[in-house]
């Protein structure tokens, strides 16, 4: 039970101003996916990709126990990390979403690594799973980046719950 400051007790702060909190932080949006053992194509919508390290070069994103993508994420040997553009709001709902065909009329081929690239994405890391490191209600996947690339284009922005684009300067 949250105390007046938000604490609760013994498990640190309450997870309602958490996930405000964690909201303020402003991110991109990828998907991330991985080829299943059943040679199909599974992905979800993630923001908490990070970069880790340059030497090596590492990236990470943390998947939930609870998604139906984390099964066949411990399972993968590589992952990709295809960050969305501000026209790719859509795409983003739907990966978050329950919708049964993610893939479906969507541009996306086998990359080097084996694992699903978005044809539009705005940037493209191909990863070797490098590590798997339970943590709380998550599992965080660190991927030893093999292949990248970018193209020109504006990013699609989270913040406070909902998305956003950068302003024209
Ligand atoms: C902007 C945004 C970011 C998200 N980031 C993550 C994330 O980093 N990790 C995660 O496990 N779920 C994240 N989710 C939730 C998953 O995309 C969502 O639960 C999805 O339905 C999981 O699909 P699955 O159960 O088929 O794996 C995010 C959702 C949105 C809208």
């Amino acid at each position: 039970m949250p105390d007046k400051s938000g604490k609760a007790e013994g498990q640190g702060v309450a997870p309602a101003l958490f996930r405000r909190v964690c909201g303020a932080f402003a991110t991109g949006v990828a998907v991330a996916a991985v080829t299943g053992r059943d040679g199909k194509p599974h992905g979800l919508t993630v923001n908490s990709f990070t970069s880790v390290s340059l030497h090596p070069p590492l990236v990470l994103v943390c998947i939930g126990h609870g998604a139906a993508t984390h099964g066949p994420f411990a399972a993968a040997a590589h992952f990709t990390v295809n960050f969305l553009d501000e026209s790719q709001q859509e795409l983003s709902e739907r990966f978050a979403s329950s919708h049964p065909r993610r893939f479906e009329g969507v541009r996306w081929h086998a990359g080097e690594c084996g694992a699903p690239v978005l044809d539009d994405a705005l940037g493209v890391l191909e990863c070797e799973t490098w590590r798997k490191m339970d943590a709380g209600d998550h599992t965080v996947f660190i991927g030893l980046v093999k292949s990248a690339r970018t193209r020109e284009g504006r990013p699609l922005i989270y913040f406070c719950g909902k998305y956003r684009r950068l302003e024209e300067s």
